[in-house]
């Protein structure tokens, strides 16, 4: 009777430390840790990069630029330029060009399948001035993306999802005979944005 209590005892007494051994390790671990992760900024200093080379890339960069000129660029156009034919962001603004110098007389839904035919996307037009980062540093694009003012009053995931769903940022992964595209995918810079937001969306120093 006593040795069968004892032994009752001793096999709660292992039962527990083997539990106890199998929490242990988790505990202490988890909720610390993923916070540290979450704010170490070479995690969100690597994920910028990413996403730098894609809005810094010609295919993106020459419709967001501070000026009128819409700008050309690439082994396909030879020296990075103005676009040709004195096209223009317009006297009103709009992006949409001057009159009788519309992007859309030339740039359509899709692209012209002839080398050097305009490419084309739904509603073709040159990004607002304040979304500029046509010859921008690294961290002047990088202050741009996260400030409300200037992003056309996005959150971070709210500019994520534009660069996943938007026509004319698809384009810049599908942008017809003789140009590059943009590095990655739209998916991929999605999850980049998504990944260095979580970690804090540091900006470079430079
Ligand atoms: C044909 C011109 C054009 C091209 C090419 C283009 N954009 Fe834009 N982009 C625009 C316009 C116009 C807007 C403003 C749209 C709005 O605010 O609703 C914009 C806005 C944006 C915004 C939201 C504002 C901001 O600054 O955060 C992001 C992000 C963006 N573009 C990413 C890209 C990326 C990435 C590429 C290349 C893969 C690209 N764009 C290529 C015209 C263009
Ligand atoms: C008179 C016709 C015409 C008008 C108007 C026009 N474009 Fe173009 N665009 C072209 C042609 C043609 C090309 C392709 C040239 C080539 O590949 O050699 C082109 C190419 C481009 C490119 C690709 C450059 C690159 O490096 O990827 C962008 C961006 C662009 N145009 C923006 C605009 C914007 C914005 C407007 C309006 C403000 C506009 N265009 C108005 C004819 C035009």
């Amino acid at each position: 009777m006593r040795r069968a209590i004892l032994l009752t005892i001793a096999a709660t007494l292992f039962a527990a430390a083997a539990l106890a051994q199998e929490v242990a390790p988790v505990a202490p671990e988890t909720v610390p840790q993923a916070e540290t992760t979450l704010v170490d900024p070479t995690v969100g200093l690597a994920e910028w990069q990413t996403i730098h080379d894609v809005f810094a890339h010609p295919r993106c960069a020459n419709c967001h630029v501070d000026d009128d000129h819409p700008r050309w660029s690439g082994a396909h156009y030879g020296e990075t330029r103005f676009h040709a034919f004195n096209v223009q962001r317009g006297a009103d603004g709009s992006g949409f060009g001057n009159p009788g110098m519309r992007c859309m007389t030339c740039h359509f839904e899709s692209n012209s399948n002839v080398l050097h035919g305009p490419p084309g996307a739904p509603s073709w037009h040159l990004a607002p001035v304040e979304m500029a980062w046509f010859g921008k540093s690294s961290a002047e694009i990088c202050a741009q993306i996260k400030d409300p003012e200037r992003n056309g009053g996005r959150t971070l995931s709210e500019v994520a999802e534009h660069v996943r769903d938007d026509a004319l940022v698809a384009w810049g992964w599908a942008p017809g005979p003789g140009r590059n595209p943009a590095p990655g995918s739209a998916e991929e810079t999605f999850a980049a944005i998504e990944r260095w937001s979580a970690a804090g969306a540091p900006c470079p120093i430079d």
